[in-house]
């Protein structure tokens, strides 16, 4: 491989808060080691469709506090497809880009190794996902924020409920990673946590909500992750919850897309900055097809081909801690 003068950006799959900062820390450290950077809008649908801007230094001012990602963000099938993939690297090489940086998750990482390994193109991944369920680092972009935002919205919700003496149940997302509801649950006190890795069953869920009643606790929030496998969803759960425990006044908040907003958190732009620096580093030092992680505090390499095996598991030690506090 030539030694890499062009890198192209961009974002794809969900948005994470702190992709912003990933973005500037890529453009930052090509401008430092004098390569020329590109950004790609709307991820590889953008790519297919050469909606590119050169980007230098000065064009990602003021945005390492900004949520979202400036260069927009898609899931496209196109890039699915190997008429997809080919057009999205005549259009690369057609602009002399050298190299390209993916920030998203592991659906994006798969399409991205693909098109690494058929056209032997460089590739790095950057991991950012609220999910937090990517293989190979401890942690992704956006997660951080994303537990933050969940934990001001429960203490609010905890206050109303503590007025009125009632159950709310609060869905968090995660279609298949419980990542948030644990970790968000334990800290804001949660009475229980659903999610899509353990599913102990409605009457379990009956039994440990009577016994709250029994110790004393007058209101009780339980987090539902978005993909909890109970076989009923949040509304229909309250119902239940009511049809079967009468002295509980059940209400019901989804808190949606807003945990994929807003200013991200420090720990977020910091873990964005060290992966968009060592994206760059790891492009010069020869790397492709691979993802960084962050793994005990150090950046490390992981082959596409290793991340993408399975997503990364929950703890469930932490659901032993949620059981234990929560008495
Ligand atoms: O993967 C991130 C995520 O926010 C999931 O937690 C959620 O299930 C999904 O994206 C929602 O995707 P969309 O915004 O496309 O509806």
């Amino acid at each position: 491989m030539g030694k890499i003068k062009k890198v192209a950006v961009l974002t794809s799959g969900g948005d994470a808060p702190g992709m912003n900062a990933a973005i500037r820390a890529v453009v930052r450290c090509c401008a430092y080691n004098g390569l020329s950077c590109v950004g790609i809008f709307r991820g590889f649908a953008g790519l297919i469709e050469a909606d590119f801007k050169e980007l230098d230094a000065r064009s990602v001012k003021n945005l390492i506090n900004k949520g979202g990602t400036f260069l927009k963000s898609a899931r496209c099938d196109e890039f699915r497809t190997s008429e997809g993939r080919l057009k999205a690297v005549e259009n690369l090489r057609s602009q002399n880009i050298d190299a390209l940086v993916v920030i998203g998750g592991d659906g994006s990482f798969i399409g991205a190794s693909i098109l690494a390994k058929d056209f032997d193109f460089p590739v790095v991944g950057i991991p950012a996902t609220i999910d937090n369920d990517i293989q190979g680092t401890d942690y992704t972009i956006g997660y951080d924020t994303a537990l933050n935002t969940v934990m001001e919205a429960v203490d609010k919700i905890r206050d109303t409920a503590s007025s009125h003496n009632r159950l709310f149940l609060v869905e968090v997302m995660g279609r298949d990673a419980g990542n948030i509801a644990l970790n968000a649950g334990i800290g804001v006190g949660a009475e229980e946590i659903l999610i899509p890795e353990q599913n102990r069953g409605l009457q379990y869920l009956l039994d440990s909500l009577c016994r709250s009643k029994k110790s004393g606790k007058t209101s009780s929030i339980v987090l539902i992750s978005e993909g909890g496998k109970i076989g009923k969803n949040i509304f229909e759960l309250a119902a239940f919850i009511e049809g079967n425990l009468p002295e509980y006044e059940v209400r019901v908040t989804v808190l949606g897309h807003i945990q994929r907003g807003g200013v991200p958190s420090c720990y977020d732009r910091i873990l964005a900055s060290r992966l968009g620096v060592g994206a760059i580093d790891a492009l010069i030092g020869g790397e492709k097809n691979t993802m960084l992680g962050m793994v005990h505090n150090k950046i490390t390499c992981v082959p596409f081909s290793e991340m993408i095996k399975g997503k990364r598991p929950v703890d469930l030690e932490l659901v032993r801690v949620a059981d234990i506090i929560s008495i």
